[in-house]
């Protein structure tokens, strides 16, 4: 019977494009598909966005755009990013496709049939962030009002009639699947969901009627099914739907082999939900979830208000290559754990273990083959059978080559990225070794040709092996590093554990594979990748009006001063603009600022005003703004002044 690998990450919410924290479930998510390809497992990959609900409803009204309309523009962006940091899905699922809409249906129609689902009235919390029902555990109360903690916004009181689902059934059935081992990963995450079930479960509201955004309840158009059902059924419509797993081998033995990849902010959803929902649809469950961590991006929680925490994966892969990302938060963070992101750890990896280890063996070894002609063949010395080592130092590197590819294979079918590759770079690092022991340069200089082949030869049956094992987290680099030693028809595919020996290649002219990023041009990539990070178009709804915080650092950023306005002129052709000359103390500024319906310019001259001195300069009407004076109100806005003498230029703080 073939092996069979099904892997899931979730799917996103339109509410934003790809950051650093979905580019990181769906780069390892990737990495597993495309090992279990080369394994030659049958294997299904799926990824997608969660377009329903009542945050989406609301972010594409304040967009003015229907919400399919607003959703197929995330959906392209988020394809672009998949493209580019090549994710290998088999499947881009959206919850507005037709055959997951069929599949949902089906699922009610079982849950339904089961005798499960109920019509009652709700009168509950709700966080349009989480999309979530909230009992009075799950909020916080600040200042009288109740807060999600997740969300840091107040919850939103929802008063309808609902359809229910009988939860509260499934109670011990959810425990017993617990005990199978490895259905929730790792053990705290299992410790942490049994606790939450024995504490007792509620019947759980599966329906909106206040939201439009969604899918019908079948047979009753006024209520939409809640989102987290619609979205988590995605699972199984991208096998054909319920009914195609109920009836069809491959349906059912795939999705035996499904591992949900989650973070922990959804587990609940993930592993007491959605297995509750699959038993009363009379549906296996899925082979595991598979719980990882947070990033946090220097020790803060990502998140769309803090601009130092937005790390734009298309803006790295587009400086510097989708694969050094990947590679990065593949070895990086221990799967499960939480882990820290920075731009100096990001370069220091690219530069020991992809320009130093990897790339500098693959760049010197072809460089010395490629002096003794275009095509290395394999090795034919005189007596020579392929199991013979053909030196103490080639049996060492055979060995540590077998050893690892083993112990890679192993870690990766434990999901384990971060130890794959930690035990593929033991074995690239011992070809180095091998390559300064063996020292092919004096054996050039004392004319052992022969001898000199043979250690090249050992030498690029490594870099072939390591290609095909680094290729889950870097296939573009991978297929470059075959291409140079000319074996590009070994791409996509595991090397077998046994030493083969290298069968010949033609070594094309050696190009860097990770070319050397000196610390100046780092320093600058790192600047343009902050500056450049476009704060998310889209909002999180419940976000108009207000603002979120921000920490002491993001305020240090902004360069606030005193100003005297030293001239005023209306500007031509408009009745809003005035033009200001500003003095700073050092320098004068040039300002084009909107208050002309509030002050006339005479009213301004002499006056000293509060001035963002480090804003952006832009071009208006013709003119450079440079800043900007700050004003409060609506129609008749009011200056921001100072009630005591300052000098000009002088620090807000
Ligand atoms: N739409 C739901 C999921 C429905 S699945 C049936 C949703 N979407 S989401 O856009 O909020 O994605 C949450 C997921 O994004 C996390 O579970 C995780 O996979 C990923 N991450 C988001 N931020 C992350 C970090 N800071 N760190 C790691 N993963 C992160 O929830």
């Amino acid at each position: 019977m073939a092996d069979y690998f099904y892997v899931t990450t979730p799917i996103y919410y339109v509410n934003a494009v790809p950051h650093l924290g979905t580019f990181y479930t769906t780069t390892v998510a990737d990495a597993f598909a495309r090992y279990h390809r080369a394994r030659r497992h049958e294997t299904f990959f799926l990824t997608g966005t969660d377009e329903h609900g009542q945050k989406i409803e609301r972010i594409a009204r304040e967009q003015n755009l229907s919400p399919k309309d607003y959703c197929d523009g995330i959906v392209a962006k988020f394809k672009d990013v998949w493209r580019e940091a090549g994710i290998s899905y088999d499947r881009f699922i959206r919850t507005t496709d037709p055959d997951h809409r069929a599949a949902v249906e089906a699922m009610w129609q079982r849950m339904l049939a089961t005798g499960d689902i109920y019509k009652a009235d709700y009168d509950g919390m709700y966080c349009v962030g989480c999309e979530g029902w909230k009992t009075e555990e799950d909020v916080v109360e600040e200042g009288g009002v109740k807060i999600c903690p997740i969300h840091r916004k107040p919850v939103e009181r929802v008063r309808e009639e609902n359809y229910f689902f009988r939860l509260s059934r499934y109670a011990d059935k959810l425990l017993a699947l617990y005990e199978q081992p490895g259905f929730i990963r790792p053990e705290t995450r299992k410790n942490e969901v049994t606790e939450f079930v024995r504490s007792g479960l509620k019947d759980l509201s599966i329906s909106r009627a206040t939201v439009k955004w969604g899918i019908p309840v079948p047979n009753d158009p006024g209520h939409v099914i809640y989102v987290w059902l619609d979205a988590l059924t995605n699972y199984v419509s991208a096998l054909g739907g319920p009914d195609k797993i109920a009836s069809d081998a491959r349906a059912q033995a795939l999705w035996g082999a499904c591992t949900h990849l989650i973070a922990k902010d959804i587990l609940r959803f993930h592993a007491v939900y959605w297995p509750a929902f699959l038993m009363s649809a009379g549906l296996p469950p899925p082979k595991g979830v598979l719980c990882h961590g947070y990033i946090t991006v220097r020790g803060q929680k990502i998140s769309k208000s803090m601009p130092a925490t937005r790390v734009d994966p298309h803006l790295i892969a587009s400086s510097i290559g989708a694969d050094p990302l990947r590679y990065f938060v593949l070895r990086e963070y221990t799967l499960g754990n939480d882990g820290d992101f920075s731009y100096e750890a990001l370069f220091q990896r690219y530069e020991s273990d992809l320009g130093n280890d990897l790339g500098n063996l693959v760049n010197r070894t072809i460089s010395m083959a490629r002096q003794l002609g275009e095509t290395l063949d394999a090795p034919h010395r005189e007596g020579y059978s392929a199991g013979d080592p053909l030196s103490e130092e080639e049996l060492v590197l055979r060995q540590c080559a077998q050893e690892m590819t083993a112990a890679a294979a192993k870690a990766w079918d434990d999901m384990q990225p971060s130890r794959a590759l930690e035990a593929t770079w033991i074995m690239i690092r011992a070809g180095n070794v091998y390559l300064d022991r063996t020292a092919p340069w004096k054996l050039k200089k004392a004319g052992h040709v022969a001898e000199l082949r043979e250690v090249l030869a050992g030498t690029c049956e490594l870099i072939r092996r390591a290609a095909q094992m680094v290729a889950p987290a870097m296939p573009e680099a991978s297929r470059e590093i075959l291409r140079q030693i000319g074996r590009e028809q070994d791409f996509g595919l595991w090397p077998s554990e046994q030493w083969g020996g290298w069968p010949g290649g033609k070594l094309v002219e050696p190009k860097p594979i990770f070319p050397r990023i000196d610390p100046d041009r780092q320093k600058e990539l790192i600047a343009a990748w902050l500056d450049q990070t476009p704060p998310p178009k889209a909002v999180t709804a419940g976000d108009a009006g207000a603002v979120a915080e921000i920490a002491i650092e993001d305020f240090a950023r902004i360069d606030l001063r005193s100003a005297k306005v030293l001239a005023a002129e209306a500007v031509p052709k408009t009745d809003k603009l005035l033009k200001l000359t500003l003095d700073l103390g050092s320098e004068q500024r040039t300002v084009i600022s909107g208050i002309a319906g509030a002050y006339a310019p005479a009213d301004l001259v002499g006056r000293t005003v509060l001035y963002l001195a480090n804003l952006k300069p832009a071009k208006i009407r013709g003119v450079i703004s440079q800043g900007m004076i700050l004003a409060a109100g609506g129609d008749k806005l009011s200056l921001c002044t100072f009630d005591r003498e300052v000098f000009p230029g002088t620090k807000v703080k």
